[in-house]
């Protein structure tokens, strides 16, 4: 059984960003910048904001922090983004999700310019990618294909179950792996879905993304059976500093004794979302 080290493959990615951002300020004068939005002060949210803005510091690109309030209004939200589209200095625009309740997520993504859109959530950049189109891909969904390819699996006809149909991870994921370069075939569970180990144990690789932890177990996977955990999941725990311990959407401790291979969480998926983020933004800057 192999861990598929994503802090590792994201440190190689990322070696290779920061050349070629080196590169693109040399020789254009051009230095990538991605403005980055949070509205109010989710716990989780804020630390994937500041793992976010770290790396990008660290490849060289300009990281614009912008923190607002919790009650900032969605006109005002929008507004910025409006601003921010016609902002030369920024490449990248990512506001993160989820923003508070009273504010409507697709009127702030609809407002993202798509050459900006560096998360590929607007409806040009997903129907781009639908239809095979030169487009921003979404990170997570995209890092997933880069962690699969890591783990020495080709996925040229095998079966792979994806677990979860968010916008963000489960369809397009699916998306990725049934295009014609990647060629599996896709089985798409969600909550709908009655018996999900009938298809998983049928599966050659198994991405979780239900936001729901041990929605996977050892027992219904096949063995050798590549697992991509997307869960991120906080469970209290009085032993650890902060006072919660993450754990994924598969129960690593079955699953790990029949896979062939599994994405750790932490140090998995999460690193790799980073890293194509950085890419879309360098990819932005460059165009
Ligand atoms: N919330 C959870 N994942 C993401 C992501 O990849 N991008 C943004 N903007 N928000 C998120």
């Amino acid at each position: 059984m192999k861990i598929i080290d994503g802090k590792q493959l994201a440190q190689n990615l990322r070696g290779e960003i920061a050349a070629g951002v080196e590169s693109l300020k040399s020789e254009k004068g051009v230095t990538p910048g991605l403005a980055v939005i949070l509205v109010g002060d989710n716990p989780a949210s804020v630390s994937y904001v500041t793992a976010k803005e770290k790396a990008c510091r660290e490849a060289g690109m300009l990281s614009r922090e912008i923190r607002l309030p919790a009650e900032t209004t969605e006109a005002e939200l929008v507004a910025l983004v409006k601003e921010l589209n016609e902002d030369p200095a920024i490449h990248g625009i990512l506001v993160q999700l989820p923003v508070p309740k009273h504010i409507s997520d697709k009127a702030v993504i609809d407002a993202i310019a798509p050459e900006k859109d560096v998360d590929g959530f607007t409806p040009v950049n997903v129907g781009r990618m639908m239809i095979g189109e030169r487009c921003f891909l979404p990170c997570t969904p995209h890092g997933i294909i880069k962690l699969i390819e890591f783990s020495g699996m080709d996925l040229k006809g095998k079966h792979a179950v994806v677990i979860g149909r968010s916008n963000i991870v489960g369809k397009p994921v699916a998306a990725l792996l049934s295009r014609k370069e990647t060629n599996a075939t896709v089985t798409l569970c969600h909550t709908g879905t009655p018996d999900i180990a009938k298809f998983t144990r049928e599966a050659d690789v198994v991405v979780v993304a239900a936001g729901r932890p041990n929605t996977l177990t050892g027992d219904m996977l096949k063995p050798g059976a590549v697992v991509i955990d997307v869960g991120v999941n906080r469970i209290p725990d009085a032993t650890k500093p902060k006072g919660f311990r993450l754990v994924g959407d598969a129960d690593f401790e079955s699953c790990s004794k029949v896979a062939g291979a599994i994405t750790p969480v932490p140090g998995g998926v999460g690193p790799m979302t980073i890293t194509m983020l950085l890419w879309n933004t360098l990819e932005s800057a460059r165009r």
